[in-house]
């Protein structure tokens, strides 16, 4: 990795790590309002497969770590964000169940197990927070996938209002139609969906895809 690049990553690390601190307090009570189809992706799953092992990257307070740990009893669940604050409320949510998963706190940049690969890899609403890296990203997750193992996302998409995309981008959040087409080169598509919210204010897209031979 390059001097520059490493730069970007690590001021970008810092502000989301800064960002969290504060939004980690009020984010299960206020991203019901924008993250759509996140309970949707994972009915997607449900319907196609029972994964054994299953990562998050960027899995934030845990709230689709938990749908899927009621979804699928016998899996084992990881759970990696670069946000301690963030994992701080995911944790709670498995006082009660700590052996159901395991959380790992830093930046997905390493594939975790290419030993012990995952059968289901989702990424909801985190790719498009990763900028710069959200190329390596996708590529790492496809070397953490076994073979036919399948990748799942749900994040923005694009927006027709120049305004927004700009509003967004001081967010940290690239709205751009950049990842779909990254994703559909990396896996085979299972089922892909592109979904207007608040009548085409902006796109987010739903994507299942299989890890290629
Ligand atoms: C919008 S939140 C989504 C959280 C959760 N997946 C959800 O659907 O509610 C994005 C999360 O990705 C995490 N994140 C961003 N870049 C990351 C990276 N490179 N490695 C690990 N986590 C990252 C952030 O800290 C944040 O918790």
């Amino acid at each position: 990795m390059n001097t520059q690049k490493m730069t970007a990553q690590t001021g970008q690390t810092q502000w989301l790590q800064q960002y969290y601190r504060l939004h980690s307090k009020i984010y299960d009570a206020t991203r019901w309002t924008f993250l759509f189809g996140r309970n949707e992706i994972i009915t997607e799953i449900h319907n196609a497969r029972a994964p054994a092992r299953i990562l998050e990257i960027g899995c934030g307070t845990g709230k689709n770590l938990a749908r899927m740990a009621r979804l699928f009893p016998q899996a084992e669940l990881t759970g990696i964000d670069l946000a301690d604050a963030m994992l701080k409320v995911a944790r709670k949510k498995f006082a009660a169940m700590p052996q159901r998963v395991t959380f790992v706190s830093k930046p997905y940049e390493q594939p975790l197990a290419p030993d012990n690969p995952f059968d289901l890899i989702l990424c909801s609403y985190s790719l498009s927070m990763m900028n710069p890296g959200w190329e390596g990203v996708i590529d790492c997750a496809a070397r953490d996938l076994a073979p036919g193992g399948l990748m799942a996302v749900v994040d923005f998409h694009d927006s027709p209002f120049r305004a927004y995309k700009k509003w967004m981008a001081l967010n940290h959040v690239r709205l751009d139609a950049h990842l779909l087409p990254k994703l559909t080169e990396r896996f085979q598509p299972v089922t892909q969906k592109i979904c207007p919210a608040y009548r085409g204010l902006w796109t987010y897209f739903l994507f299942l895809g299989e890890r290629r031979a």
